[in-house]
């Protein structure tokens, strides 16, 4: 992983370059959220560790992100670690930490460049010392980004998300500095961490899994969702670009009719 190699990552290949035309051509989603899953699989069909599917997987990432600010997608969301995620070994967990430590330092020029805003949405303050440290770094860095803004889900739950909201507003409440009777869902979501953001218009899961395992739960409300069958580490900007085109190609009814 050396830096400034995001650039030969640019140049598309004749298919690529077809499906990402296609792509723009349609509509193009404001949000679009990833659950990066396969990663312990790509590497377990390799006969390598576990650990070595989510090293492959951060070039996915590094591959992906260039090709949303292609795109015009201006929001993205990318499920890094779940609330649940802990109950994997403590290896494994540390090895994903120090993986993004390595991620922010290498790659915080690159994203500053390509004017992407990172941020971390989840109960941060769980995390190690350093993964937090790593974190404040590269948003502060990275906060004038206006092409992209990335939130990275860490020890990210949905459920999570929601309760602390509603503490946070009974909070108020008792403070006497919001009327119950008025609270809308607008004034719900910005409680959450996505305050501000659209919500996601996609959600892709990668590996085959059909299930959303506490992501976006209120966000997603209305998403469209996208399985792929491909495995995070052998994602790559076509496999983005197909989805959008797939994406650009349904009937969002939002409980309507046909126009
Ligand atoms: C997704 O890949 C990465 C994280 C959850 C951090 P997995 O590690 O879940 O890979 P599989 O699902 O076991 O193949
Ligand atoms: C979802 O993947 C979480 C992330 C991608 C970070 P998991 O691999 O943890 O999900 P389950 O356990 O298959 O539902
Ligand atoms: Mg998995």
């Amino acid at each position: 992983m050396t830096e400034g190699s995001f650039q030969s990552r640019d140049s598309h290949d004749g298919d690529e370059e077809i499906w990402l035309r296609r792509a723009r051509a349609g509509s193009v989603p404001r949000h679009v959220a990833f659950i990066m899953d396969g990663n312990g699989r790509w590497a377990q069909k390799r006969g390598l560790p576990r650990t070595e599917g989510h090293r492959a997987g951060v070039e996915s990432l590094r591959a992906v992100i260039p090709a949303l600010v292609n795109l015009g997608v201006p929001f993205a969301t990318f499920y890094a670690f779940s609330t649940e995620n802990w109950k994997r070994p403590a290896e494994e967990v540390r090895f994903l930490f120090d993986l993004l430590v390595q991620y922010s330092k290498e790659d915080r020029r690159e994203l500053m460049e390509r004017g992407v805003k990172l941020r971390a949405i989840g109960q941060v303050d769980e995390l190690p010392r350093a993964v937090r440290a790593a974190i404040w770094e590269l948003e502060r860095e990275t906060s004038s980004g206006r092409n992209l803004t990335v939130n990275v889900a860490l020890n990210y739950g949905s459920r999570q998300e929601i309760l602390r909201a509603v503490k946070e507003i009974a909070r108020s409440f008792v403070g006497g500095e919001i009327d119950l009777e008025k609270l809308s869902e607008a004034q719900f979501a910005a409680y959450l961490y996505t305050a501000g953001q659209p919500d996601p218009d996609l959600i892709i899961r990668t590996s085959g899994e059909m299930r959303l395992s506490n992501f976006l739960l209120w966000q997603g409300a209305y998403s469209e969702l996208y399985f792929t069958e491909v495995l995070w580490p052998e994602f790559r900007p076509i496999h983005l670009y197909k989805a959008v085109v797939d994406y650009a190609g349904r009937r969002r009814r939002f409980g309507g009719i046909e126009a």
